[in-house]
């Protein structure tokens, strides 16, 4: 997409949180038949943080992330506008953006959550764009963060394997067209096949003394299900048809990016995709190996990390995707101003 706009965005800072508790493959091995090869092999994941305590939790991950964020921006939480908390396993079925908002001492801002599982940070930094590039504000933070542990049957091996807890932010900020660093993005649904991936909804057989005069069902959320190999298939066949229409639409050749930065779902994916795309592997960015994956924090805790460890210089071009559940998958492209 060509975007048309009033001001610049660019990301002005980042930063990340996850449990100090982590759960190898090995001791995982001991909770369901798996083994430490089949996982790496399978999917490059070595470790995952986990929620431990009643203390932790989404908020504080959260919180954490974007305490950080601000301070490497060198930034008050006053001045932020607006929060949005891209996340799938709030705490609260009404949000869990608010709570951060409260936690972060960010009383001026606006807060709302944004629910597009493992696609929910993309479509969050391009949410935020829009709002700093049309001139309604002018500091907006996106956090990231996933609590999947409380969402997985840790007795199925087909998913348990994969997922970690974490939260990454960016602090977003206005600024001139010419120094516009949120350059173009691209962005797909399919309802159709929501049922490969979701944590449904399911209507329990109520019973109870007043259900004959209420007609009222009630349930409960459910454990998470993936249709591991059909999401593979999508992903690998999807992600790279997003980033190609975002590329060409922006006038840039895959081989002039610096940066493949893709949601951090399994390291064969993050290769088919850069394969499809003639990028050469040392453009991408992987750390799922640490953390699993982590859904809609994933993508800013690879990014942070990749700045510590000063990768990304300025005027790089980062490719950014994500994919998940909805289905939901697009792209957003990224040029380092700092
Ligand atoms: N340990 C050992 N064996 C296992 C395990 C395990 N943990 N899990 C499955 N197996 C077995 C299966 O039972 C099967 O055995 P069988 O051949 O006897 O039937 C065999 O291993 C192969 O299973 P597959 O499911 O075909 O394995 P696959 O190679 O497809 O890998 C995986 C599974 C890693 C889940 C892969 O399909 C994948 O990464 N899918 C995409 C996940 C993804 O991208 N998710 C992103 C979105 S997440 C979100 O939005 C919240």
């Amino acid at each position: 997409m060509v975007l048309s706009i009033l001001k610049g965005a660019r990301i002005l800072a980042t930063g990340s949180a996850v449990p100090d508790l982590s759960i190898k493959n090995e001791e995982l091995s001991q909770i369901v038949n798996t083994s430490n090869e089949w996982i790496v092999n399978r999917t490059g994941i070595q470790e995952r943080r986990i929620l431990k305590n009643k203390e932790e939790s989404i908020i504080t991950l959260a919180s954490s992330a974007s305490i950080k964020a601000l301070k490497n921006a060198s930034m008050n939480p006053l001045d932020i506008d607006l929060i949005i908390l891209a996340t799938s396993s709030p705490n609260d079925l009404f949000g869990s953006a608010a709570q951060v908002q409260a936690k972060i001492g960010a009383k001026k801002a606006v807060a709302f959550d944004l629910t597009a599982a493992c696609s929910g940070f993309v479509l969050s930094v391009i949410t935020a764009a829009q709002f700093i590039q049309n001139g309604s504000y002018n500091n907006i933070l996106v956090v990231g963060a996933d609590v999947l542990s409380k969402w997985i049957d840790w007795s199925d091996r087909s998913t348990c394997i994969l997922f970690g807890d974490g939260a990454g932010a960016v602090v977003i900020q206005s600024c001139s067209k010419e120094e516009n660093g949120i350059l173009g993005f691209q962005l797909n649904t399919n309802g159709k096949e929501a049922q490969q991936l979701s944590i449904p909804y399911k209507e329990n057989d109520i019973d109870s003394k007043h259900s004959h005069l209420l007609h009222i069902n009630q349930g409960r959320f459910q454990h998470l299900y993936m249709n591991g190999k059909e999401v593979y298939k999508f992903a690998v066949s999807q992600v790279p048809i997003s980033i190609l229409k975002c590329l060409t639409s922006l006038n840039i050749l895959p081989e002039n990016i610096q940066w493949l930065l893709l949601h951090q779902a399994n390291e064969r994916i993050l290769h088919a995709v850069a394969n499809r795309l003639s990028i050469t592997s040392n453009k991408i960015i992987s750390n799922l190996n640490k953390y699993g994956n982590t859904s809609a924090a994933s993508i800013p805790i690879a990014l942070d990390e990749a700045l510590k460890d000063k990768k990304i210089k300025k005027d790089d071009i980062i490719v950014v995707s994500g994919f998940g559940a909805g289905l939901t998958w697009g792209t957003v492209v990224i040029q380092w101003k700092y």
